[in-house]
């Protein structure tokens, strides 16, 4: 799979997409993941991808042109599944969601910027729009990283244990069940008797009922989908 990101801001997207899971993907050959630097791709001789909006706002809005250069040049190398834009106003991002993106080949994401992008880069070029929340980031770069990150790892082969991905919580709509870790007990904080017991059966099914149980108090909109 191979993710290209067009960002003004690429410094932004350096350290989230090269550490640990998503390092370990791109060098051993699961995923490629190329940042852009849109000011690459403009003729202008400042570098400069924004101008001020028609109509007298305040702020400043990216041009048409450095954005159809950049997925121009993309598109003339390989097909693109989706070009995604960042955006408060996009659909809201679901693990279904990151599940489709990462069954893809290429995706492009371009990032959104404080003002916004010219409307017709919206209307000619992006097949879909996401939004990670309804909340208003200073850029969409760290929406970017989150939906790389979240396509990334479930890429299979990318987490060392191949069946840990599934066990996430979200992955079968249910928030996943507590874990716990030596020593059993802490100053007489006690982990749970059955997960002692080693009856493999017991556990799956105390697993289960906890699952369903921690989604039914914490997240009972996920049970009503
Ligand atoms: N850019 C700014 N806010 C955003 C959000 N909530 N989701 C995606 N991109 C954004």
């Amino acid at each position: 799979m191979r993710i290209d990101i067009l960002t003004v801001v690429p410094e932004l997207l350096d350290s989230p997409l090269n550490e640990s899971i998503l390092k370990r993907a791109q060098n051993v050959g699961l995923v490629e993941i190329h940042i852009h630097n849109l000011r690459d791709y403009t003729e202008d001789k400042h570098r400069r991808v924004d101008d001020y909006p028609f109509g007298g706002d305040a702020g400043m809005v990216i041009r048409v042109e450095p954005v159809f250069n950049a997925v121009n040049h993309l598109k003339s190398h390989r097909e693109y599944d989706e070009i995604i834009y960042t955006s408060p106003d996009g659909e809201k991002y679901t693990q279904r969601e990151a599940n489709r993106l990462s069954t893809l080949k290429n995706i492009i994401i371009l990032c959104g910027h404080y003002k916004g992008i010219d409307h017709r880069i919206r209307e000619h070029l992006i097949t879909k729009e996401i939004s990670i929340g309804d909340y208003v980031l200073t850029g969409g770069e760290l929406a970017a990283a989150v939906i790389t990150d979240s396509i990334v790892r479930i890429v299979p082969g990318a987490i060392g244990d191949e069946t840990s991905a599934l066990t996430d919580s979200f992955q079968d709509g249910l928030l996943a069940p507590p874990v716990y870790t030596r020593p059993a007990d802490f100053n007489g904080w006690k982990v749970p008797d059955i997960l002692l017991s080693g009856n493999f059966a017991k556990i799956k099914k105390w697993q289960e009922d906890l699952s369903v149980e921690r989604t039914r108090i914490l997240r009972p909109d996920l049970l009503k989908e």
